[in-house]
């Protein structure tokens, strides 16, 4: 049974962060770059913390999307992730994030990824609990939260064609499409 005491609409606003951390040399992968998974890591608590804060209480992630990092990370770089929520279901929440990298000494600002986590709230047995509805207070919000509303239908239209497609899948029909591909048959 789902049950949360406190679900009256919250603003966006009341649960907006921002996390900033400076990327050290310990979080650098063999090219000197900062790890993608280190960059995850920070995701997936900014994103927990945004959830906590608008359902009021213990948050697990359960889907990760849109998470192509468009240019890289360099130590000594000051990230920073602006965290809001950007939809609510009955107990997911979808929770938009900008990431930015500065460089401390230039102040130049590089805008790296924009991603989308979907959260769930549990109650204290550990089933998903109701999360309260959203306030949306401009027409970004109104604009955020129809995207969010289009991704979830578009995910779900997705997941059903290529399920059919990988269902009805022949070899012999599928090797029509591999040519161009950079693949040799080894059998
Ligand atoms: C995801 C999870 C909560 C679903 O539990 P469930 O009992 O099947 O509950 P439901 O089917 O009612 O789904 C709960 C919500 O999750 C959403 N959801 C489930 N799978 C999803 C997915 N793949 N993508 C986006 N949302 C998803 C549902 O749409 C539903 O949202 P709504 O209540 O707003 O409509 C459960 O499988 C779980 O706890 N997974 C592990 C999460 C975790 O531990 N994460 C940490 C990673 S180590």
């Amino acid at each position: 049974m789902l049950k949360n005491s406190n679900l009256s609409p919250k603003a966006i606003s009341a649960s907006r962060i921002v996390m900033t951390e400076l990327m050290i040399p310990a979080y650098a992968n063999f090219g000197g770059k900062i790890h993608g998974g280190i960059l995850l890591s920070l995701m997936d608590k900014a994103a927990y913390a945004c959830a906590a804060k608008h359902a009021g209480g213990y948050c697990v992630t359960v889907s990760v999307e849109n998470v192509d990092f468009m240019a890289p990370v360099e130590v000594g770089e000051l990230v920073s992730i602006f965290a809001s929520v950007n939809y609510v279901g009955r107990t997911s929440m979808v929770i938009g994030m900008r990431v930015t990298a500065e460089n401390v000494e230039t102040g130049l600002v590089k805008h790296t990824n924009t991603s989308y986590f979907t959260m769930v709230a549990k109650d204290e047995t550990g089933s998903p609990t109701l999360v309260p509805p959203l306030i949306l207070e401009s027409s970004e919000d109104v604009r955020r939260f129809w995207e969010a509303m289009r991704r979830k239908e578009l995910k779900k239209q997705f997941k059903g064609d290529f399920d059919n497609e990988k269902n009805e899948l022949n070899i012999d029909s599928a090797l029509h499409h591999f040519e161009g591909e950079r693949c040799v048959l080894g059998f």
